[in-house]
């Protein structure tokens, strides 16, 4: 967990299907609501689907360079953009893993069939946030057992962003949806240090305005 960041910049080595498959059967004991256990994996091989569906989330990129120039999160459904979409998808932004996507060793798309979603919060008056947790541990366990076997990747959840485009190259199934890319490889470069907040600038007692919660000796 220390040391798994994003990495997105990989060697020519290839990764062999046995290493992918052994990744997989890590991943796979994911928790997730009643076990339910919705994902869908596809290993995307071929390099002229690689390019279709690179070219259908290359805009989303520039559209996110846009908003992140300005200083904004990304997409956020609080605060509306003050970027013009529109013109930010028109201008082409560099992506190494999108402009190279056939030399990525492998590029996984995680789907997940939405009828095994339990989402609690499905009525809630905000956006949903509870389905994507039966889907994203499944997600961060193939990077835990990417960097386990010396491999390193990142996820990427751009394709969301126009998954009825990629509907018909990807075949995605009525009832499914996408929740993520992740691209793996062996990392050019060692993992450096990861920037997380203290313990003590996210968690307190009793209420979320409480007192920070540390580690107190006199408490035991
Ligand atoms: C839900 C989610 C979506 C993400 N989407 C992208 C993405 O679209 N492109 C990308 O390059 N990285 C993406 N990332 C990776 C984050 O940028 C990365 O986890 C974060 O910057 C921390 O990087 P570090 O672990 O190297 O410190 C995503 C991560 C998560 C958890």
């Amino acid at each position: 967990m220390r040391t798994t960041g994003a990495v997105r910049d990989f060697t020519d080595v290839p990764v062999d299907d046995a290493t992918v498959v052994s990744i997989l059967d890590d991943a796979r004991f994911a928790p997730s609501g009643g076990n339910r256990q919705g994902w869908r994996v596809v290993v995307l091989r071929d390099p002229e689907r690689r390019r279709q569906v690179a070219d259908h989330i290359s805009p989303v990129w520039n559209e996110y360079v846009a908003q992140v120039r300005l200083g904004e999160t990304a997409y956020s459904t609080v605060r509306p953009t003050a970027a013009d979409l529109v013109e930010a998808r028109r201008q082409h932004r560099p992506n190494p893993l999108l402009d190279g996507i056939e030399r990525v060793p492998v590029v996984l798309v995680v789907g997940v069939d939405l009828g095994a979603l339990a989402v609690m919060d499905k009525d809630a008056d905000r956006i949903s946030i509870v389905g994507g947790g039966s889907i994203y541990p499944f997600c961060h366990n193939i990077l835990l057992s990417a960097r386990d076997h010396g491999l390193g990747g990142v996820l990427t959840t751009f394709a969301a962003r126009v998954e009825p485009d990629l509907k018909p190259i990807l075949h995605l199934p009525d009832g499914h949806a996408i929740a993520a890319m992740v691209f793996l490889g062996y990392p050019r470069q060692a993992p450096t240090r990861l920037k997380r907040r203290s313990v003590e600038e996210f968690t307190t007692v009793d209420r979320f305005d409480g007192p920070p919660f540390v580690d107190n000796p006199s408490t035991g």
